[in-house]
């Protein structure tokens, strides 16, 4: 317990170190949108999004020239350009680099399958939901002890550092749980016998089995529902939240938001 405790400290210190080095690096963005920020019409020009892109269907890279694609990106792109920006830029972090990113003025919104919580909400805002989620577990295919949420106490699980998954794995009791910087590798460690079981979200693994993954994996026990996905903006940023939702309002309106959705969550994906 105490070990992976640790690990998981000393990774988010390095995420932190990572983070404080991008914003060092985006220091010319900064200096740009503070202008920006004085002239709300040259704000306009650039709206610049954060995501860590490891979360099919929601943000991952095109397996032809791994550009970022995804639910997430298409919903976000048709939100700028609603609010009338000229380029929408992605810029891809660590998931726990996203809140701080956002704080420090780097990013001006972060869109990552990102769980509206009591916590976060302490740090950032939130638009209004745009998908509602949850929590599932898998094992692998072969496993015929795990056959439920109850069956993970004292075993090895995977989750993404800084998600709800992971606070949802460190509740279980005696379960040694492994944070990894993405969601694909816990997979990868899960194929690999490292760990028994990972927990994610529940349309992430979903689109996981079924696109590649039950070739190993499974879902075990009944996903626990009731989460909701929002953009998270700056505190201070009140007019880029407005502007988020209202765009996304037009776009429910317009049946926008529905095209994308299918897109990425018909039946034949
Ligand atoms: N919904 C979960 C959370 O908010 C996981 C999000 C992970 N997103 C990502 N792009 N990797 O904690």
């Amino acid at each position: 317990m105490g070990k992976w405790k640790k690990t998981a400290g000393l990774i988010g210190a390095m995420l932190v170190a990572a983070s404080m080095v991008m914003a060092g690096c985006g220091s010319k963005d900064t200096g740009k949108k503070e202008t920006a920020a004085k002239s709300p019409a040259a704000a306009k020009e650039e709206l610049i999004v954060g995501t860590e892109p490891s979360f099919a269907p929601f943000e991952f890279p095109d397996g032809k020239d791994g550009k970022i694609i995804g639910f997430d990106i298409d919903l976000i792109n048709a939100i700028g350009k609603k609010m009338g920006y000229k380029k929408i830029t992605i810029k891809s972090m660590g998931f726990d680099a996203l809140i701080p990113a956002i704080n420090s003025g780097n990013i001006d919104a972060a869109i990552a399958g990102m769980s509206i919580t009591d916590a976060r909400k302490k740090q950032v805002n939130f638009s209004d939901p745009y998908y509602d989620s949850g929590l599932m577990a898998i094992v692998r295919k072969d496993n015929d002890t795990i056959h439920s949420l109850a069956d993970l106490k004292g075993k090895k699980i995977g989750v993404q550092l800084g998600t709800t998954g992971a606070m949802e794995a460190e509740k279980i009791e005696g379960a040694k749980v492994t944070n990894f910087d993405t969601s694909d590798l816990a997979c990868i460690e899960l194929q690999n016998g490292n760990v028994d079981a990972v927990i994610s979200d529940l349309p992430v693994l979903q689109y996981f089995l079924k696109q590649k993954g039950s070739s190993y994996a499974k879902a075990v026990g009944e996903p626990k529902k009731g989460d909701h996905y929002g953009i998270a903006v700056a505190k201070d940023k009140k007019d880029v939240l407005d502007g988020i939702n209202k765009a996304m309002k037009e776009l429910k309106d317009s049946g926008e938001y529905q095209k994308i959705y299918d897109k990425w969550f018909s039946e034949s994906k």
